[in-house]
């Protein structure tokens, strides 16, 4: 185990997307990045890129629905560090869009593994690292989908888009922060959606096909706002990059 002087932090699901677009921007801020990716190579090459930029960055295999792998994760980041300042649960699973009449308890389990129990996994497992230190973070990359008010609005296209799997998952995560932060106030857990929920837009990922238009820079906005946050900043909100949003 070493000390460090930077600000560390822990990604999930770094290897592309919006958690390598966060490693990067949290990177450049001078921070140390553990860049967690569930598959070996495909992390090695978006920490090799992102070391090429200058950005200290460690690959951290780890894939959220595994016990063992998220054990063998915080041993490996001890090695480096004696505290993590932030950790951004950002792995995701986007499910199959299952109508509900079709959905099954085994189709939601699967989504529920990465997007419900992998955050809890992964926290619980590095709440120790977090708890050492001064001011630490957990910033849980949800969606506007898992918001009631989002999705009881007509005017929001996913009020239309009938699933079970993906949005409840991700309400069930909102709840899970919110209670996160009422019990340990001396970590800040917030929420952040990539989109601009007022505006119907998400950001550009192989999760949407690349359908969103906000470029991920502009869908990382979010976390980067949260991940940043000063001690005197919130615990317990939900925000896009244009603000709070309605849970
Ligand atoms: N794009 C948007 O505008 C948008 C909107 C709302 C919410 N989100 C949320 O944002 C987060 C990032 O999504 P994205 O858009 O960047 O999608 P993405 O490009 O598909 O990235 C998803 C990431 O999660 C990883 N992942 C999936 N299952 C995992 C597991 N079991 N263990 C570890 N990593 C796992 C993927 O790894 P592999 O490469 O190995 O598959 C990948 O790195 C997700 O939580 C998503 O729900 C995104």
């Amino acid at each position: 185990m070493t000390n460090t002087e930077r600000t560390t932090a822990l990604i999930t699901g770094a290897n592309k997307g919006l958690g390598r677009e966060a490693a990067r921007r949290l990177g450049a801020l001078g921070w140390k990045i553990f860049l967690g990716s569930r598959d070996e190579a495909r992390g090695q090459a978006a920490a090799a890129r992102l070391a090429e930029d200058g950005i200290d960055v460690i690959l951290i295999p780890l894939d959220v629905t595994s016990d063992a792998s998220v054990n063998e994760a915080t041993r490996l980041v001890r090695e480096h560090t004696d505290h993590l300042d932030v950790l951004v649960n950002n792995a995701g699973a986007p499910g199959n869009a299952v109508p509900p009449a079709d959905a099954t308890a085994g189709e939601i389990h699967a989504v529920y593994d990465t997007n419900v129990y992998g955050p809890v996994r992964v926290t619980h497992a590095f709440l120790p690292l977090l708890q050492a230190a001064e001011h630490p973070r957990v910033v849980m990359v949800s969606s506007g989908g898992g918001s009631f008010a989002v999705v009881t609005d007509p005017d929001q296209p996913v009020s239309k888009m009938h699933e079970l799997a993906y949005s409840s998952s991700k309400a069930a995560l909102n709840m899970i922060t919110v209670r996160y932060a009422q019990a340990l106030p001396h970590i800040k857990f917030n929420v952040a959606t990539p989109g601009e929920t007022a505006n119907h837009k998400f950001a550009a990922t192989d999760m949407n096909r690349h359908t969103g238009l906000l470029t991920v820079t502009e869908g990382t906005d979010s976390i980067v706002r949260l991940a940043t946050l000063g001690p005197d900043g919130p615990t317990g909100v939900f925000v896009d990059r244009l603000g709070p949003i309605a849970w």
